[in-house]
């Protein structure tokens, strides 16, 4: 019994003696690619805002300015805007999309409306919300084109 016992515990070692040189060859890969995944995502970041900002001066420029500061009393900021920044992607789709008039933003209220944008694709409004949510003091995470997707289904 006791020797069972032992060489059950022996084989234990042994197999965790085996097995360990090969965690930490599993680990210096997921150290690598994660070292690699940053260097990829700031690349693709910078691909997107460069996107996000292309679609951004055509589409929003006129209304929003170039500074996200919009025009008082007649276009909404985007710079420092709650819902611009907020976990509420979705809310954000949809404005784009269907546009939006005549709401109260941030305790102020626009004489002038937001134009709807239904025909611009997934990828495009996906691009110029993480333009807008990352740009002049905004910080916030990226909208992707498949969020877009699944939003436009919802609201159609
Ligand atoms: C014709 C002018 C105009 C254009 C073009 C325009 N917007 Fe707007 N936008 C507005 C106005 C006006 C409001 C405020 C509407 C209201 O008060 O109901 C607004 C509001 C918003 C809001 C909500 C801000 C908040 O505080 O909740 C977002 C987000 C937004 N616009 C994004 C965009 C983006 C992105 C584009 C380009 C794809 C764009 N807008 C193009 C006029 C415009």
């Amino acid at each position: 019994m006791k020797q069972k016992a032992l060489m059950a515990l022996s084989a234990l070692a042994l197999l965790s003696f085996q097995t360990a040189p090969k965690k930490t060859a599993s680990a210096s890969a997921v150290n690598k690619s994660n070292a690699a995944t940053p260097a990829k995502t700031t690349a693709g970041n910078a691909a997107v805002m460069e996107r996000g900002k292309t679609v951004y001066l055509t589409q929003c420029l006129a209304c929003h300015q170039v500074d996200g500061g919009g025009v008082p009393h007649l276009n909404a900021p985007l710079d420092g805007a709650t819902a611009v920044t907020g976990k509420d992607k979705a809310k954000l789709i949809t404005i784009v999309i269907k546009g939006l008039k005549g709401v109260e933003l941030d305790g102020e209220f626009y004489s002038n409306a937001m134009a709807p944008h239904p025909e611009m694709t997934d990828q495009q409004i996906a691009d110029v919300l993480t333009y807008i949510r990352n740009s002049w003091s905004n910080k916030a995470s990226a909208v992707t084109a498949a969020e877009v997707k699944a939003v436009r289904a919802k609201i159609k």
